[in-house]
């Protein structure tokens, strides 16, 4: 029987350190490009992929997310009265009905395999899909989906894949390579955070996953791995030790690192100009920061 994803995992309940002291009362993943936290393009992406069940692996001090998630009806009823009905529109959209997302509390830090272990009873025996909301991918058909398709075809384990250059692998997994088909690639192998020269390719491992509850049982032997922690990367590799396939699929977008300042910026940058009433002042604001830096010289 084929069998289809309805469920994702977002794991959350990172400290959010690279972004403080934004972060010491703000989850990270409540942070805007431009007006709307970044957990909303994860979700919208979820949704567009057919995701029906929304899995939160939260931890302390993330009650804002929750907050987010839930009706405003106070706040409706005021844009209601004042005829603000785009707006209306706007927060409607991001409401969650009930039962359709679960949260999860991880209660040590012991690691993204760890975290998604978390939810390993809300997802059962069924494959499922993981999203971190720092990746976020912008896309005409949203990354997710396309691995959707891809899983569709080969109802095994697909991890997003991206080429680094030779001094950033060493931040990602990294995917050894049994045979480049185009898009799609197999693997025979997965390394965590390789020490820099020893990565098998540059294919890295980008935040998004559709696996198999094999990974789920594979975790549940909680072995330790890079940084000292429950890693995901060997809990897939192991699954494919046990017989199972693993894929990278390079997707079509353009993916912004959304856990360092760099990439956040870049990604506000990039979304504020694809929006119509924003992006005549940014562009034209840019192009004076240019001049008159060029100016400066
Ligand atoms: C995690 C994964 C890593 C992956 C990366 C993608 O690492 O463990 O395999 O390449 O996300 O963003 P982190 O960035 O949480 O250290």
């Amino acid at each position: 029987m084929r069998s289809k994803v309805t469920k994702a995992i977002f794991p959350v309940a990172g400290m959010g350190t690279r972004f403080l002291p934004a972060t010491k009362s703000v989850p990270k993943e409540i942070m805007t490009l431009v007006d709307r936290p970044l957990v909303q393009y994860a979700i919208d992406e979820a949704r567009s992929a057919g995701i029906k069940e929304f899995i939160f692996v939260t931890s302390r001090g993330k009650g804002a997310l929750e907050d987010y998630f839930d009706n405003a009806p106070q706040l409706e009823q005021a844009l209601r009265k004042k005829g603000k009905t785009e707006l209306l529109e706007i927060l409607k959209s991001t409401n969650m009905d009930s039962g359709e997302i679960a949260y999860m509390r991880q209660h040590k830090p012991l690691g993204l395999g760890h975290a998604v272990w978390c939810a390993r009873r809300l997802v059962g025996n069924e494959p499922f899909a993981v999203i971190l909301p720092d990746d976020v991918i912008a896309a005409e058909k949203s990354c997710l989906q396309q691995m959707v398709e891809a899983f569709e075809e080969t109802q095994s384990n697909i991890v997003a894949a991206m080429e680094v250059p030779d001094d950033k692998a060493s931040s990602y997994g990294i995917l050894d390579i049994k045979e480049d088909m185009g898009a799609l690639v197999s693997t025979k192998g997965m390394v965590e955070k390789p020490a820099p020269g020893t990565q098998p390719s540059n294919l890295a491992v980008i935040g998004r996953y559709i696996l198999t509850p094999t990974v789920l049982q594979k975790l549940n032997k909680k072995t330790v791995g890079a940084g000292g922690e429950i890693q995901l990367t060997d809990a897939i590799d192991d699954a494919r030790n046990d017989g199972e396939e693993v894929y990278g699929l390079r997707f079509k977008g353009t993916r912004y690192d959304c856990g360092s300042k760099a990439g956040f910026l870049q990604a506000t940058v990039a979304f504020a100009l694809a929006r119509s009433e924003l992006r005549d002042d940014l562009f034209k604001f840019i192009q004076d920061m240019v001049a008159a830096d060029k100016a400066a010289e």
